[in-house]
């Protein structure tokens, strides 16, 4: 059997699967990529970021306060000399897209601007007015289409590694339109898949992040790092979790309670709303507990108010807030109040990588949100994440160019067999069932509102235990689902009973992961252990999938290098 074969395949079409291709034929033209995509890859997830990309341009600033407040913000779980590189790395991330075209806001004088953002320093966010992740996706998207050797495969769906002889060797993934199974082979392997915000129910990650990247990595027997610690962003739309960006309280935006009053005061007084999100969104968490939010159709709020900005200001950094609550909320921001409540936005956790993307697994890579190289610990900050993906997908890729220099191509045979195996696995669980009638809608929602309540901003023994059960009665339910749709073309449902299978997988790594950490460290807030625990859990998490319910868990101590752990106050 012939298949197609690569020099690198990239699993994912966002900002950092992107980078990651391009930087591969930067290192060696003469490489051939692919790039597979559930979607087209303008539709990643990248394209909802807005606020802006954090790197040190200003000569105010500098590496080692970037790099302190990183350190902090993660609540000194974060890898330091990941984090060194990091700082460094970014400006010249954030040139290069210059370079690429990015249509920056600017300056009087032409410079990129900065913006403040939460739990830095000094102004080093980056943006283009609040659609910056769209014009950076669009950025390194159409810079993608000057290479003939990037080969892009849109709408395929992977289901599976493939892993030959201790090596991984491409992915077996369905091409949605014609709903063949195809094996797509390669000497390494990038996994760029993004997160998996939509384990919750509440949250402004789009419909795609399902976790398939960790997922995926996970069954292959790599470990996934840190997996407890899922952030809340404090501004989320109520009901439908739509993020209004950290920029509103980087350019001046109040959050207030019912009263009236700026309740932060009592919980960040030196940044206010600039302060972290973990810390931020426990804040209002306590304030609705206490009775001091608003009630609304949707549950309780707090208001978040630029009135005082004026409509200049608004249209000119903020407009698409500003069309956000006119068509979401029936609102003028320049005029009204905006309503918000913490929603889950981003995973620190993921798929146990290096500081070059490297994996346990031979010739498997990762980057972006989906890996966990040690950058964010227990609390990223917020503007992090778009230069993330740029410096850690340039990397991952740089270093699986280098790698594939001198590996073999994957032998035929084997992958031959993995395809008509894993074909015949999902005909079975999926498209040829007989019986079954749980349905997947009905699991999908008890899950996410599951995982809301019992490893949400505030979690306990209790709610953790009760929810390991709740998972394991779905994954039950999940084996008895109907697939009522059969045919083979963009058969949607069939994707999204393999989401599922994803999400149920990596739901339970977040709640046993929680379960064992008994501290509060950063976005892992245990009422039961409200105290960091230094000498037990200076660690990070690794999990490992095992064949009982539960996975394996090991820790691994955090590299310090410069900067020693100290109460973390703001
Ligand atoms: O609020 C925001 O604009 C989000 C930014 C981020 O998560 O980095």
């Amino acid at each position: 059997m012939d298949f197609e074969s690569y020099d690198v395949l990239v699993v994912g079409g966002g900002l950092a699967g992107i980078r990651a291709a391009i930087a591969v034929v930067e290192a060696n033209p003469r490489l051939k990529v692919a790039m597979v995509s559930k979607v087209y890859p303008m539709r990643s997830h990248t394209v909802s970021a807005e606020g802006g990309a954090a790197a040190v341009l200003r000569p105010e600033d500098s590496y080692e306060t970037h790099a302190f407040d990183t350190i902090k913000g993660s609540d000194y779980l974060a890898d330091q000399d990941v984090v060194e590189a990091f700082v460094r790395e970014a400006p010249i991330e954030v040139i290069q897209m210059e370079h690429w075209g990015c249509p920056w806001s600017r300056e009087p004088d032409g410079k990129i601007s900065a913006r403040p953002f939460g739990g830095m320093t000094t102004w080093r966010t980056c943006f283009a007015a609040d659609k910056t992740g769209f014009h950076m996706l669009h950025t390194v998207f159409q810079t993608s289409l000057k290479f003939d050797q990037i080969h892009r495969h849109d709408e395929a769906f992977a289901t599976k590694l493939l892993v030959e002889d201790g090596r991984c060797v491409g992915v077996v993934a369905i091409d949605m339109r014609s709903g063949k199974f195809d094996a797509i082979t390669a000497k390494a392997v990038i996994l760029a898949t993004g997160g998996l915000g939509r384990v919750y129910a509440f949250t402004t990650n789009g419909n795609i992040c399902t976790g398939d990247g960790m997922a995926l990595a996970y069954r292959a027997g790599v470990g996934l790092k840190d997996m407890e610690m899922v952030q809340f962003h404090p501004t989320g739309l109520p009901f439908t979790g739509i993020l209004i960006t950290e920029a509103v309280r980087g350019e001046g935006g109040y959050l207030t309670n019912k009263d009236g009053e700026r309740f932060l005061k009592r919980y960040v007084p030196n940044k206010m709303e600039l302060g972290p999100r973990d810390i931020i969104s426990r804040a209002m968490t306590t304030e609705f507990e206490e009775g001091r939010g608003f009630e609304g159709a949707h549950g309780k709020y707090m208001h978040l108010d630029v009135r005082h900005l004026g409509e200049a200001v608004i249209d000119s950094k903020l407009p698409f807030m500003r069309e956000l609550g006119r068509e979401f909320v029936g609102i003028d921001i320049v005029h009204d109040p905006i309503p918000v409540r913490p929603v889950q936005h981003y995973m620190m956790g993921g798929v146990d990588a290096d500081i070059s993307g490297v994996t346990p697994l031979a010739g498997l890579y990762a980057a972006g949100e989906c890996a966990n190289v040690g950058l964010n610990g227990g609390n990223r900050l917020g503007s992090n994440s778009l230069s993330e993906c740029l410096v850690f997908g340039a990397a991952a890729g740089r270093q699986a160019a280098d790698y594939v220099s001198s590996a073999r191509a994957p032998g035929s045979n084997p992958v031959g067999a993995m395809l008509k195996d894993e074909t015949a696995r999902i005909e079975a669980a999926y498209l040829d069932k007989k019986g079954g009638d749980e349905r997947i809608g009905a699991i999908r929602e008890e899950m996410q509102l599951a995982m809301d309540v019992g490893a949400g901003v505030f979690r306990t023994r209790e709610g953790l235990e009760k929810l390991t059960k709740q998972l394991g009665t779905l994954r039950d339910r999940f084996e008895k689902i109907k697939i009522e749709d059969s045919s083979r073309t963009f058969n949607t449902e069939l994707m999204a009973a393999m989401e599922l299978d994803f999400m149920l997988e990596v739901a339970d790594v977040i709640t046993y992961s929680a379960l064992a950490r008994e501290e509060s460290r950063g976005a892992h807030s245990r009422r039961d252990y409200p105290e960091r625990d230094d000498a037990k859990y200076l660690k990070h998490t690794v999990a490992f999938r095992t064949d009982d319910i539960s996975p394996r868990l090991e820790y691994r101590d955090v590299r310090i290098t410069n900067f020693k752990p100290q109460a973390r106050t703001y």
